[in-house]
């Protein structure tokens, strides 16, 4: 496993596979790696030749009022993780100058996606994203990166620019991992006291019944009993519950409706998490 500080160095080396005929895979990542980074890990080195990860606390993605300073950082240990899933190279930038120069002034945007949902409460976060995906898509040459499905959202925010934008990667999409008690893992649940993570499995439960409601119960019902139940919870205040569409977000009214996605943000005490389920019918 090798270690890459310098964006231009990752870039000739990925070139450089990619001349060779290596298939590339990348996973993004903000370090602090769990089982859910490590389950797209595993899919990178089934699928791929060469699996890059990158390991970068983006400053960009983070209002200044959010937990940039305080994000989790666990190198070490994060390095240990990738060595023991054969990882051939971690791209950390050895300083947010190696990313994002004082004079840097280029940014992506997919507008109208990145503006609802948790858009309305992080207001540059998906632009951030954008940025940081675009810029790492164009220094791996990746032929797949793999995306988790618990951040929605910012699935299909990928996946709308690497179309849009012409890349040659393909966006995976990973399921959601969860602990056994049904909360989705998250860097951030490592914020959360032994009593806000048990408050906490009760949103899963939650979107379990939504999920199961939808085969047969109006729209509106559904979410107007998960809201009144996540209301509910303890110390917690309700950023949104949706009911979107699959493919492009928008709240679904539409009774016909065969797949659609119940998308949420919420905060237990000073922690915030978000989730989804699928909900199909059949
Ligand atoms: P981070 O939160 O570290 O997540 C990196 C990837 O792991 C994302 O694609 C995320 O959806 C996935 N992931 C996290 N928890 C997961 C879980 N429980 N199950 C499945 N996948 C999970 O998302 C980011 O970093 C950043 O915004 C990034 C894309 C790296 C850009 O800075």
């Amino acid at each position: 496993m090798k270690i890459i500080k310098n964006a231009l160095r990752m870039q000739k080396i990925a070139l450089k596979h990619l001349k060779c005929g290596d298939e590339i895979g990348l996973v993004p990542t903000m370090g602090a790696l769990h089982e859910g980074h490590i389950s797209l890990i595993g899919k990178s080195k089934k699928n791929d030749d060469v699996t890059i990860v990158s390991i970068f606390v983006n400053p960009v993605q983070f209002s200044p009022n959010e937990d940039y300073l305080k994000y989790p950082r666990s190198i070490n240990e994060d390095l240990c993780v990738c060595k023991k899933y054969n990882v051939n190279y971690v791209f950390i930038p050895s300083s947010v100058n190696e990313m994002f120069k004082q004079e840097h002034k280029t940014f992506v945007e997919v507008k109208s996606l990145q503006d609802v949902l948790c858009g309305q409460f992080r207001p540059i976060h998906f632009k951030g994203v954008a940025t940081i995906v675009t810029k790492l898509f164009n220094i791996s040459y990746a032929d797949r990166a793999y995306f988790g499905m618990k951040d929605f959202q910012q699935f299909k925010i990928v996946e709308k620019l690497a179309k849009e934008l012409n890349f040659r990667t393909k966006i995976i999409a990973c399921p959601i991992v969860r602990e056994q008690s049904g909360l989705a893992r998250s860097s951030r649940n490592f914020y959360l006291t032994t009593e806000e993570k048990n408050i906490s499995v009760n949103i899963f439960k939650i979107l379990k019944t939504a999920a199961q409601d939808f085969k047969r119960k109006d729209l509106h019902i559904i979410k107007k009993n998960t809201v009144t139940k996540l209301n509910k919870i303890k110390n917690s205040k309700l950023d949104y519950a949706e009911i979107v569409d699959f493919n492009d977000l928008s709240i679904v009214a539409d009774k016909k409706t065969k797949k659609a996605v119940f998308v949420l943000a919420i905060w237990i005490g000073k922690t915030r998490l978000i989730d989804n389920i699928i909900m199909i019918k059949r």
